[in-house]
Formats: C-alpha cells, sequence, structure tokens
C-alpha cells in the first residue's frame, strides 16, 4: 500500500519530477492548489450530478458504476451536462491549468472527458487501459471525495514496479499516465465516490471515435 499521508509536503517540482520517473504520483490535499471551499463546491456539483449506471466497458472489459458525465470525447470533446462549466471553471481555472501543465509536463491540456464515478456495495470498475479507449488520454485525475467506505481499492499494475495499491484519502489525487492498466475492487461497504479528469494535448477530433457507452438504468439503487 502506498501512503502519502506522512510525506513532507513536496514543491511542484519534485511533484513534477515523481511523475516524470514514476508515470503517476498521489497528490495530498495540501500539494493541491484547491481551497476548501472550491473542494466543497466541487462536492456539491457531484451531489447534484444526474448518474446512469453502466457495465461493460468501451473496450470490452467489465465494470459495475454509476457515472455522472460531464464531458465525454465520442467524437470531439462535448459538454453534456448544465453543470460541466461550473465544474470546470473549478477545475481547470489558470491554476489549476499551470498545476496540472507542470505536473504532467505538458502544456496546455484539453479535458477530453471528465466523469464522477459513484460505487455501491460490489460496484467495481474492471481492469483497463484509459488509452484504449482513445490515445488522446494523455494523462488522468482521479480525485478522491469519500472515505467512509471499504473496499474500493485502486490497483495499478506499474509496468516496472507490479502491482500497486494506491491509497487515496478524501481530497487527495492520484495522476496517472494514460497507459498504465489500472482497476478499481469492489466496494465492500459504503459509497466509493469519485472524478476522472482526462487531460490530453489534443483539442479537435478524437483520433479513435466509438460509439456511446451503453447505460443500464439511470436510477440511483436508493
Ligand atoms: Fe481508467
Amino acid at each position: 500500500m502506498i501512503s502519502v499521508s506522512e510525506l513532507p509536503m513536496r514543491t511542484s517540482d519534485q511533484l513534477a519530477q515523481t511523475f516524470k520517473r514514476q508515470g503517476y504520483v498521489v497528490l495530498r490535499r495540501d500539494e493541491i492548489p484547491l481551497l476548501a471551499a472550491q473542494w466543497s463546491k466541487l462536492q456539491s456539483i457531484l451531489e447534484q450530478m444526474d448518474y446512469v449506471k453502466v457495465v461493460g466497458g468501451d473496450t470490452g472489459d467489465a465494470h459495475s458504476v454509476w457515472v455522472g458525465r460531464f464531458v465525454n470525447d465520442v467524437e470531439k470533446p462535448q459538454s453534456l451536462h448544465a453543470l460541466s462549466e461550473l465544474l470546470l471553471e473549478i477545475l481547470m481555472n489558470e491554476e489549476m491549468h499551470a498545476f496540472f501543465g507542470q505536473l504532467i509536463g505538458e502544456y496546455p491540456l484539453c479535458v477530453r472527458r471528465c466523469q464522477a464515478n459513484r460505487l455501491f456495495l460490489k460496484d467495481f470498475i474492471g481492469y483497463h487501459v484509459d488509452q484504449d479507449t482513445t490515445p488522446d488520454y494523455t494523462a488522468t485525475a482521479v480525485f478522491q471525495f469519500s472515505e467512509q467506505f471499504e473496499g474500493g481499492e485502486f490497483v495499478l499494475y506499474h509496468p516496472q514496479s507490479g502491482e500497486l495499491v494506491v491509497e487515496l484519502p478524501k481530497y487527495s489525487v492520484l495522476v496517472m499516465r494514460g497507459d498504465i492498466p489500472h482497476e478499481v475492487m469492489p466496494v465492500r461497504n459504503g459509497v466509493r465516490q469519485t472524478l476522472a479528469c482526462f487531460f490530453s494535448t489534443n483539442f479537435g477530433a478524437t483520433r479513435k471515435p466509438r460509439s456511446e457507452i451503453k447505460t443500464v438504468s439511470n436510477a440511483l439503487p436508493y
């Protein structure tokens, strides 16, 4: 288990070096340029969001997850919800854009896809590689909004280090390259709420257009 909670706070240069060396980095709350009020606003947007149940991914992999889609890039990046603008105003404000640009080593960045993922009992996200959907996904940021859940571990299958279980405390953010396989284990108790943001240097047409993902339900299980 990788734990970042005991590490001293790192500078943005150190974070960028870690990302370059490892291909991923877990950012602590105090290492991200988001104020408490901005985290709260993001959380309230996720609570107001509309979710649909998705089983099976777009690359033949199995999932069972409730998804709230803000932005998707079936053919090109497109806002899919009235709340997207408000969300992106926070996620991609000037300071955040510069921060992620420095971290990933690419600037400017486009958010090609952005979705809230909500996992209830036994929900999971199966093994997949983000770039199998489209090579446009340079890096993905996963923002953690929950803490009272069991299971739901984020597992990276790193080309050098092998299987890594990544600890993601509330208000931490995992940033990883789009070519690293990963999965989220089944939730055993509680609700796991994250926001996944797919960054790209491509602002134009999707290099691997695809059909819309099938949903099985649009009513949350409560
Ligand atoms: Fe993913």
